[in-house]
């Protein structure tokens, strides 16, 4: 029997998808030692002294699209394959992302809490004015599948597009560098993988180019941004608000955001919809199966290159590089 340590519950069984000849147990990183796969999440950190730990590892499947949480360069090395869950999460995601855009444009924070708290008047024609999402534009970083699907959406609403990706295109949206983009867009929306070029990507710098009217969306990995400098500029009036469903060192919230009036802050669920969190779960059942049976997984991560591209869409949240970053540092606007 080959021995699969998961680290946490999912909502489907995976093990008559794992098949025979596989014993799956729910357990930590210290109970993976001598497993030959390990099912983990983006909070288990998989480095090269976990590897070491861990001889007979010969797959790693991690429950999320992006593989920042795993040294993928090491587990090549060390002849353990990566599996990531692409495609499945997009639209649940893309969701999200729109969930943020209308939840910070229309206010909906305030508007709720003023409603609970029984002040509420009544209809009065200046009360918690917001803007419109029509007419607006959608400044994307990242031009990966989420990227895409959020731009589909966004033409429903009758935005326009812009999008800063070095590698991707992004059919129908207008390409800008990322200080252009910052500068012209009303949302800013983050969709890059967490790469050494993506990490700080958003900093005081680029927060100051941002229109003082705009809003900070991430639905992608909190150390993409600078959150100090996220929060300083939601309270100085930098930029008008944001909204974010990721962190840098989740589950800890640093307190300048907590305390950041225009800020709709959610705990990390992006992909959480009943549909793609079992869909995640069957993606890392398949990854493991299919390379302890010696098989190539359809959703392998190689290292330096794309993830597995499908649906005819260049993908890229496990691909580095994706976004250029500014040449120049501190720069005011
Ligand atoms: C979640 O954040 C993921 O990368 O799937
Ligand atoms: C507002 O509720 C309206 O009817 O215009």
């Amino acid at each position: 029997m080959a021995k699969v340590v998961a680290t946490s519950a999912f909502p489907i069984d995976l093990r008559p998808l794992l098949g025979a000849g596989i014993e799956l147990v729910e357990g930590s990183l210290a109970d993976a030692t001598d497993a030959e796969g390990l099912i983990c999440l983006l909070r288990d950190r998989i480095d090269d002294a976990f590897l070491a730990r861990a001889p007979r590892l010969r797959v790693v499947a991690n429950y999320a699209v992006g593989v920042d949480n795993v040294d993928v360069a090491a587990c090549a090395r060390r002849g353990v394959a990566v599996t990531n869950t692409p495609d499945v999460l997009t639209d649940a995601t893309a969701d999200l992302t729109f969930a943020l855009i209308l939840a910070v444009a229309r206010r909906l924070r305030e508007a709720e809490a003023l409603l609970r708290s029984g002040r509420w008047g009544s209809f009065e024609p200046g009360l918690l004015l917001g803007v419109e999402l029509s007419g607006a534009t959608l400044g994307l970083v990242g031009a990966g599948r989420i990227a895409r699907a959020v731009a589909r959406r966004a033409d429903g609403f009758g935005m326009s597009v812009v999008y800063t990706s070095r590698r991707s295109e992004l059919p129908g949206a207008r390409r800008r560098s990322l200080d252009e983009l910052l500068g012209e867009a009303d949302f800013v929306s983050l969709h890059c993988p967490l790469t050494p070029e993506t990490r700080g990507l958003i900093g005081a710098a680029q927060l100051r180019r941002m229109k003082p009217t705009a809003f900070l969306i991430n639905t992608a990995r909190g150390a993409i941004c600078d959150e100090e400098a996220v929060a300083a500029a939601l309270a100085a009036g930098t930029i008008a608000g944001a909204g974010l469903d990721a962190f840098v060192d989740e589950p800890r919230v640093v307190p300048a955001l907590l305390a950041a009036p225009n800020a709709v802050l959610l705990p990390h669920i992006g992909s959480a919809t009943r549909k793609t969190r079992s869909r995640m779960a069957e993606l890392c059942a398949l990854g493991v199966r299919e390379v302890l049976a010696g098989r190539r997984p359809p959703n392998l991560v190689v290292p330096g290159e794309r993830a597995v591209a499908r649906e005819g869409a260049t993908s890229s949240e496990a691909q580095p590089s994706e976004v250029e970053r500014p040449s120049h540092g501190e720069r005011t606007k």
